[in-house]
């Protein structure tokens, strides 16, 4: 299987709003096998398919310690998010070497379909709660550093793009 290339910010391509996944068909179930590869290899905890430039609401996540629990959502629909809020350290494989605080809802409740279409409630709190929605946020073309201060936001732009030359120069 290939390693799908990851789009990397401040690619404009990642700030692409998704579609609904029509169908949950062969090509859909050969592109999450594809992104679950493409997390494991980058050690990342969730992939969001805008981020390998595929613009459907498709997300893949593994926040277990073992990386043995994937878990898939198709189409994800926020039906509940608590008032209480938390504020954790993220990071994102678009955004690579950049951790920042980012305050979301602690827990959520999410409603979607899985790898073979059945329509699930994923109730979340903590890591996985803060995972599903910095991955739903993707789908929206949102990347978590939208949430820092515009003066961060610049940092970590010129840095990204200064990584990406120096590493085209290499
Ligand atoms: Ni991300």
């Amino acid at each position: 299987m290939p390693l799908l290339p990851i789009l990397y910010y401040p690619d404009p391509k990642l700030h692409t709003v998704a579609r609904l996944v029509p169908a949950v068909d062969a090509g859909i179930k050969q592109l999450i096998a594809d992104m679950l590869e493409t997390m494991y290899e980058a050690n990342g905890i969730g992939l969001a398919a805008t981020q390998v430039d595929v613009h459907q609401r498709l997300i893949v996540i593994d926040v277990s310690e073992q990386r043995n629990e994937p878990l898939v959502l198709i189409n994800p629909a926020l039906s509940w998010a608590s008032p209480q809020m938390q504020i954790s350290d993220e990071g994102c494989l678009s955004v690579p070497g950049i951790y920042d605080g980012v305050e979301r809802s602690a827990a959520i409740r999410v409603q979607a379909l899985d790898g073979d279409g059945q329509l699930r409630t994923i109730e979340a709190e903590g890591l996985l709660a803060v995972c599903i929605q910095h991955e739903m946020d993707h789908l929206l073309g949102k990347v978590f550093v939208e949430y820092l201060s515009p003066l961060k936001r610049n940092r970590i732009k010129t840095k990204m793009l200064k990584a990406r030359r120096d590493t085209e120069r290499a």
